[in-house]
């Protein structure tokens, strides 16, 4: 299980770092039964590493650009996260899609970047409400997956097995996101199978074994987090509001398992 915390523009210096503080304080028991990962806010970037540096506890970036370096003002690169001692990397938020306008095609190029660097990146996918409402929620997801892995795509057999080795999904309904509105288990063991099915028919053999973890994110809290983490094909939870509040985040961590 991997439960990861997606901090966004939160919160402030000094709640950071008692948020690190906690976790830090708590891991043992906490990390006994999932992988932690924190995206917080990138100048946060070396408390993190100072504060998580006797854990387990991973983080990383909560957006790369997809060169290398270059003129691109306000941008942080992969390889920056990871020379800095970041490991993961979210791609694709649904935040990032609809503010910045990233586009699958943009997305997909981002992976590539973070894998070049050596990082975990998590491509979040999840459909809007009128999507849903019109039941095609299926065919837009699958759809934005395969967009948002075309790089993955088209690698050679061995890379693209090194690549799928690293990569975590996160299925993120738009509507449930921030709005205390959670997917039903059923709805979400749907969309799982379906993604599931959807990353086998796209590579195939070249999967690893265990497959590729898709978490569920989208209102996770401390009290939905057991139901949700026990359905078939949920790997992990990927969480933004709760993972503010310590106690509910630990709780969250808990019910991993
Ligand atoms: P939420 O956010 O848990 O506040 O719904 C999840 C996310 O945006 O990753």
């Amino acid at each position: 299980m991997i439960i990861a915390g997606n901090w966004k523009m939160n919160p402030n210096y000094q709640a950071a770092s008692a948020l690190f503080d906690v976790l830090a304080h708590h891991f043992p028991e906490a990390n006994s039964r999932c992988e932690i990962v924190c995206f917080p806010p990138s100048c946060y970037f070396t408390m993190a590493r100072e504060k998580l540096i006797k854990t387990d506890i991973s983080w990383g970036a909560q957006n790369c650009h997809q060169q290398e370096k270059g003129a691109f003002t306000g941008e942080i690169s992969a390889q920056m996260v990871a020379e800095f001692g970041g490991s993961w990397v979210l791609l694709g938020h649904s935040e990032r899609r609809e503010y910045y306008s990233e586009s699958d095609a943009l997305v997909s190029d981002k992976l590539a970047a973070a894998l070049a660097a050596g990082l975990r990146p998590v491509i979040c996918v999840g459909e809007p409400e009128a999507v849903r409402v019109r039941g095609a929620q299926d065919e837009f997801v699958q759809k934005q997956l395969a967009a948002s892995l075309e790089n993955i795509a088209e690698l050679t057999a061995e890379a693209q097995k090194a690549a799928l080795s690293r990569l975590v999904i996160a299925y993120e309904p738009v509507w449930a996101i921030g709005t205390g509105q959670v997917a039903s288990l059923q709805d979400i063991a749907e969309m799982h199978q379906g993604l599931t099915a959807k990353i086998a028919s796209l590579f195939g053999s070249n999967l690893p074994q265990a497959g590729v973890p898709i978490l569920y994110g989208g209102s996770v809290n401390a009290e939905n987090a057991q139901e949700i983490l026990a359905i078939e094909g949920v790997s992990g939870a990927l969480v933004g509001g709760a993972s503010l509040k310590a106690d509910a985040f630990l709780s969250i961590c808990l019910s991993a398992g």
